[in-house]
């Protein structure tokens, strides 16, 4: 059966009622979302996404009021950021309700939860009256979706339905902060730069990949990857020099003159790093189709959302 691409929201309400995975719009990238509360398709998510048990969801919700059936306890600078930056691109940890299955939170005291701002998806989530419990939409360790397309080629007649909302706006995964006590700590860098955190709540601490290691899996090392080995440089033409007999593909930030590339994407011609964002997992997604010997990516400045662009080349890299 092939899987229905729709822009039907009841329809999708239906299915996840009933228990059915549905992959959903968010505009970080799309989710592959079930009923928070029925651990059989909470299961599924998992089978298809071939992801280890260990690593835990994000429940998605689309109002304040339905943290209460999700978590314990919202500290303080928790409520700040989320009555700044939700709805949108910022996934909090926080002290989880006895009621979330050890399933979704991976048999831990916490659990993550974001209010996603596609308008598509908010519409799906205020017909239900349960959160969606939904990680990206890709299988374990391959480069996140972030349209219908990208999402049918990875899971075509495996899910009933995909709701298509067009591109996601964002492009990168939503940035996760837990919380040391009342101090914010970066889990995972994404569509929300730390220094917009930091003007809002002060300093915030960055896990390191060798303590996410256990604390947060899904921040493993090999992630996001294409199937195409890729390099990341800082001076691209000259590591082209070297690969002459070689097919080679460019992931560029705004330049466009390299020769003897065999193709070239380049991510934003007027350098915006928000436009950058938006297109990086699709011009990966379309090297990734090309039968490439070698992807080149620019390397990104480590400020604002390029910190979070370098982390996903750095995982795609290793
Ligand atoms: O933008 C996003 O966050 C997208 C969209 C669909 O909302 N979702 C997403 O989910 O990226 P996923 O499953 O690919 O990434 C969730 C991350 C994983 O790295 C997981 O380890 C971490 O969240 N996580 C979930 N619960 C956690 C917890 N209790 N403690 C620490 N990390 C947690
Ligand atoms: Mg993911």
């Amino acid at each position: 059966m092939n899987t229905l691409v729709t822009t039907n929201v009841g329809h999708c309400q239906t299915l996840l009622k009933n228990g059915e995975v549905v992959a959903i719009p968010t505009e970080t990238v799309y989710g592959l979302a079930a009923h928070v509360f029925n651990d059989a398709a909470v299961g599924r998510i998992f089978e298809l996404k071939q992801r280890p048990k260990f690593n835990p969801l994000i429940v998605h919700l689309h109002q304040m009021a339905q943290l209460d059936s999700v978590v314990r306890h919202i500290p303080k600078k928790a409520q700040k950021l989320m009555e700044h930056f939700w709805p949108g691109a910022l996934t909090l940890i926080l002290p989880k309700h006895p009621d979330v299955s050890d399933l979704i939170t991976a048999g831990k005291p916490t659990v993550a939860v974001r209010m996603p701002k596609h308008p598509m998806t908010r519409a799906l989530l205020q017909g239900l009256d349960f959160p969606l419990a939904a990680p990206s939409a890709n299988p374990f360790t391959r480069v996140s979706p972030t349209s219908a397309k990208h999402v049918l080629h990875y899971f075509n007649g495996k899910i009933a339905a995909i709701l298509d909302g067009g591109p996601c706006e964002v492009g990168l995964e939503s940035t996760i902060v837990g919380f040391e006590g009342e101090t914010p700590v970066v889990f995972r860098k994404g569509g929300i730069a730390i220094e917009a955190l930091e003007r809002l709540v002060g300093p915030v601490r960055l896990f390191t990949d060798n303590e996410s290691a256990p604390q947060a899996p899904g921040m493993l090392l090999k992630h996001y990857s294409p199937r195409t080995p890729l390099i990341i440089s800082s001076n691209i033409r000259k590591r082209l020099e070297a690969c002459t007999d070689k097919r080679v593909g460019v992931l560029s930030f705004y330049a466009d003159d390299f020769p003897t590339a065999e193709t070239i994407k380049v991510l934003s011609p007027k350098k915006d790093m928000e436009e950058a964002a938006k297109g990086l997992f699709a011009a990966l997604h379309a090297l990734d189709a090309l039968d490439l010997d070698l992807i080149i990516a620019e390397a990104f400045p480590e400020e604002g959302l390029g910190r979070s662009i370098q982390d996903r080349l750095r995982r795609a890299a290793h």
